[in-house]
């Protein structure tokens, strides 16, 4: 299969590249190509006529996001529409990776994928309308929220975990943010078993499980050998940012669940991260 990768250079695409090595793989990125710039993106698509766009990139900083709205809705919104438009041009599927922060996080369920949506800050609002984009350009699509994401390289949440225990030996961390952690290793490989499926639709694909980011917090320390470090539980009103996250927004996987794709609980996907040489390095 032809598949065009946005967003190739990011957490989520370096993860996914080396799980598509039998495809042939054209990536996009910052700064050789702009999203935005939807001129060069269907030139580009017409070009190299792939048969599925695996669109993930995106202004991911949600603080960032909440400065400047604008730029967030013309990045994650607009850009979404260049490719979903791309897409239509050349007849492809597309996979949009959204986010559970289109939720408003008032729930006391995991939201399932029927839920309505209802975003509290700039980000989820952006990526609501490239959800928008997404599935009113389109006929063949896959929408995929997933949350919480780490993985190795880059800025992650158990990494930055375990710096400030090992820097300040002690750690404040919110009790009442609750997710679904996900390894992006175990999202990538679901992913690959979706696109197989062309089963067009919306998904949720997360590790099974909740945690407080608190709880999340006391499992790095605890399997990565730190568990005397002290975690004091504060709540989100003493921890100043630009972005409001949704409080409790975990995302129950029903409908990739009964196409036979479950992801393992989020203990266990940690568990295997940190055994990773990167992390051991810590
Ligand atoms: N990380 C999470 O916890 C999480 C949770 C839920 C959903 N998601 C979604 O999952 C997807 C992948 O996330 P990620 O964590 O892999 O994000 P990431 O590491 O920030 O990667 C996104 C990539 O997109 C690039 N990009 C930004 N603006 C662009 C533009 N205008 N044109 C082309 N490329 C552009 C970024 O480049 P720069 O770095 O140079 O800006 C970056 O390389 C995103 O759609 C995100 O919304 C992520």
């Amino acid at each position: 299969m032809r598949i065009l990768l946005t967003g190739h250079k990011g957490l989520l695409g370096r993860t996914l590249l080396p799980l598509l090595a039998d495809h042939d793989i054209l990536g996009i990125d910052l700064p050789e190509h702009d999203i935005t710039d939807r001129a060069a993106l269907l030139a580009l698509t017409r070009d190299f006529r792939p048969d599925l766009i695996l669109h993930q990139a995106a202004f991911t900083n949600v603080d960032g996001c909440a400065r400047d709205p604008v730029l967030a809705y013309r990045v994650n919104g607009m850009g979404t529409q260049n490719v979903a438009l791309a897409a239509a041009e050349v007849d492809a599927e597309m996979l949009y990776v959204s986010t559970n922060e289109v939720f408003d996080g008032r729930a006391t369920e995991p939201y399932h994928e029927w839920a309505a949506t209802n975003p509290i800050n700039a980000y989820g609002r952006s990526k609501l309308a490239g959800e928008w984009y997404t599935r009113h350009l389109l006929r063949r699509f896959y929408i995929v929220r997933t949350a919480w994401l780490y993985a190795a390289g880059g800025r992650n949440f158990p990494h930055r975990i375990i710096a400030l225990a090992d820097e300040r030996g002690s750690l404040n961390v919110v009790t009442d943010e609750v997710g679904s952690p996900t390894y992006a290793v175990d999202l990538a490989q679901a992913l690959v078993a979706l696109i197989e499926t062309h089963a067009y639709g919306i998904y949720h694909l997360v590790n099974a499980g909740i945690a407080s980011r608190y709880e999340f917090a006391q499992e790095i320390l605890r399997l990565s050998g730190r568990a005397h470090v002290p975690v004091t539980p504060i709540t989100s009103a003493d921890f100043q940012r630009a972005s409001t996250p949704p409080l409790y927004a975990p995302l129950a996987n029903n409908a990739a669940a009964a196409l036979g794709i479950h992801l393992r609980p989020w203990q266990d996907a940690l568990a295997e991260f940190l055994q990773e040489p990167s992390c051991r390095e810590q």
